[in-house]
């Protein structure tokens, strides 16, 4: 699949077309000049063709719906999933997974996929230190799964590509919630048809809360000034159909030119207060946001995947790569209204893929208005929490790393994903420095399931914003290497693996991922469960 992308890229790329430059030729050589000249031109048809071609995709492969979207419809909020305690004091969720339909007012209704819902599912919130029980009942009419991306929990509760969930059945994961407060949400994994899932929309946010963030003077009353931005694209047909058909070039996967949030199309929140915190989530295939609001105004940034940043960073933009979530709070003024926008942003090395991934493009997301009074909030507190500390338990902070992924096409060192294969084997409660290589120019991600790292540098830079906070999922532009420092604590299974691999939906699907375990010193993998669970779907 990498070939063939590399392939398109070559055929493509916009040709220089030189004509030959002929001094005056004598009578007798004209006329072989003359045939020279026709088979020169029609060799060079092809050429002009395609060129002509490769601009025509150049020219339409570009987005920009800045300033152009009628901001119509109410942002839509996902209800709080309903739990109940049980006599183990473990709170239950009882989560459906479901086929429905859906009108995003373009025209038509589309076939979505939700959960107790038509589209999207609801937000499911636990504190840390309490114990959880999910089931997720399979009513989607073929087989799937539920993956809790950002979570640290037990490789068999992880909801991977080994946690099938048959059509019709229910699947119970349980685990306790041990990890600081933090925007986590879930997901299919299904080998092979992560990407078609996502698109239907089984997505939704699971919110971990801690007593350290209650106690701090964060907008955090949901749905009011502490709201879930869910933001992906979408393409759709003129009947107002959810289109998944892919377009050519785009070897990231599908592009949409629809932004939705929550699910709404076009969507504006009303703000009541003088502060809002937007939990932000890019839930895309494949687009890597930058966003900004319209007025180059300040966004605070608060939190990271992993939990809150040790300050707030105060910046005018942030990007956001496919499963990357992060905090921000905006201050408005009584009667404003901005924009939440997303501006042009590299995302590989050369112009033809910097434009084919998307990284030209512009599109507006989301209104804020606000009302004409606001309620007063708190100031922003100076200091969150702890900042990331696995760098200093590093034994040698120098040392080569223990482990280095290379992301090229669609696989990581070389290999597809094999659902039988383990990869790597990680011993528990070891610091160890994870390098990670972007190494064809394209955009991917790097996603660790079963905890969260801290990067140690980009590029030999330390990181910023954002990306100094704990991280599950960090953007790869074009041909960083980037260090982390990572560590697996409390949960040990030789059998089931937890899963590194690009978030870039369609990569994924087509092998861009690995397998590891996490095992107790000296143990050693064992074989991966297989039981159907494991046989890859691709196509029809
Ligand atoms: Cu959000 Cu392995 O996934
Ligand atoms: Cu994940
Ligand atoms: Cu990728």
């Amino acid at each position: 699949m990498g070939e063939t992308a590399d392939l398109d890229r070559k055929d493509l790329d916009m040709p220089a077309v030189t004509l030959p430059i002929h001094d005056t030729p004598s009578r007798p050589r004209r006329r072989r000049g003359r045939y020279a000249l026709l088979a020169a031109s029609l060799l060079l048809l092809p050429v002009v063709v395609l060129g002509g071609a490769a601009a025509a995709v150049w020219v339409s492969a570009v987005t920009d719906t800045g300033g152009e979207v009628a901001f119509s419809n109410h942002l839509a909020i996902p209800p709080l999933a309903e739990s109940r305690v049980d006599p183990d004091g473990r709170r239950v969720f009882d989560l459906t997974l479901q086929r429905g339909r859906t009108d995003f007012g373009l025209g038509g209704s589309s076939e979505t996929w939700g959960v107790d819902a038509d589209h999207l599912g609801p937000t499911l919130r636990a504190r840390r230190g309490e114990e959880v029980l999910v089931h997720v009942t399979n009513d989607v009419g073929e087989p799937t799964t539920l993956h809790w991306h950002g979570m640290e929990l037990p490789a068999a509760m992880d909801g991977g590509p080994h946690q099938v969930i048959a059509s019709g059945r229910t699947w119970s994961p349980t685990w306790t919630v041990d990890q600081p407060a933090a925007t986590l949400w879930y997901h299919p994994h299904l080998h092979g048809r992560t990407a078609e899932h996502v698109h239907r929309g089984l997505v939704g946010l699971f919110l971990v809360d801690d007593d350290q963030t209650r106690d701090l003077s964060l907008p955090s009353t949901y749905g009011v000034d502490d709201v879930p931005v869910m933001v992906t694209d979408r393409r759709f047909t003129a009947g107002g159909e959810i289109d998944q058909s892919g377009e050519p070039f785009r070897s990231t996967g599908l592009l949409g030119d629809t932004v939705l949030v929550n699910g709404t199309v076009g969507p504006y929140l009303d703000v009541t207060t003088e502060r809002i915190r937007l939990r932000i989530l890019n839930a895309s295939p494949a687009r890597v946001y930058e966003f900004g609001l319209d007025d180059g105004s300040e966004l605070a940034v608060v939190a990271s995947d992993g939990g809150l940043l040790p300050a707030p960073f105060r910046t005018d933009r942030i990007r956001l790569s496919p499963g990357e979530r992060a905090e921000v709070v905006v201050t408005m003024t009584p009667g404003e209204e901005r924009v939440l926008r997303s501006h042009p942003t590299r995302v590989a090395s050369d112009p033809w893929s910097q434009r084919m991934a998307g990284g030209d493009d512009t599109l507006d997301v989301l209104q804020l208005r606000a009302a004409g009074p606001l309620d007063p909030s708190p100031p922003l507190p100076d200091r969150l929490a702890a900042a990331p500390d696995l760098d200093r338990d590093l034994t040698n902070p120098d040392a080569a790393p223990a482990r280095i992924f290379r992301m090229s096409g669609t696989n990581i060192n070389g290999r597809d994903m094999d659902p039988s294969r383990i990869d790597e084997v990680v011993t528990v409660d070891e610091t160890e420095i994870w390098e990670i290589r972007q190494a064809d120019g394209q955009p991917h991600n790097v996603h660790l399931h079963g905890t969260q790292f801290q990067v140690l540098d980009v590029d030999g830079r330390p990181p910023v914003g954002h990306e100094a906070g704990w991280k599950d999922t960090l953007f790869l532009s074009g041909g960083d290497t980037v260090r982390l420092a990572v560590r697996f604590t409390g949960h040990t299974d030789p059998v089931h693996p937890y899963l590194i691999h690009c978030h870039l939906l369609q990569h994924e699907d087509r092998g861009m991922m690995a397998q590891f375990v996490v095992v107790e010193p000296g143990q050693h993998a064992g074989t991966p469960s297989a039981g159907g669970a494991t046989s890859p779907h691709r196509g029809h």
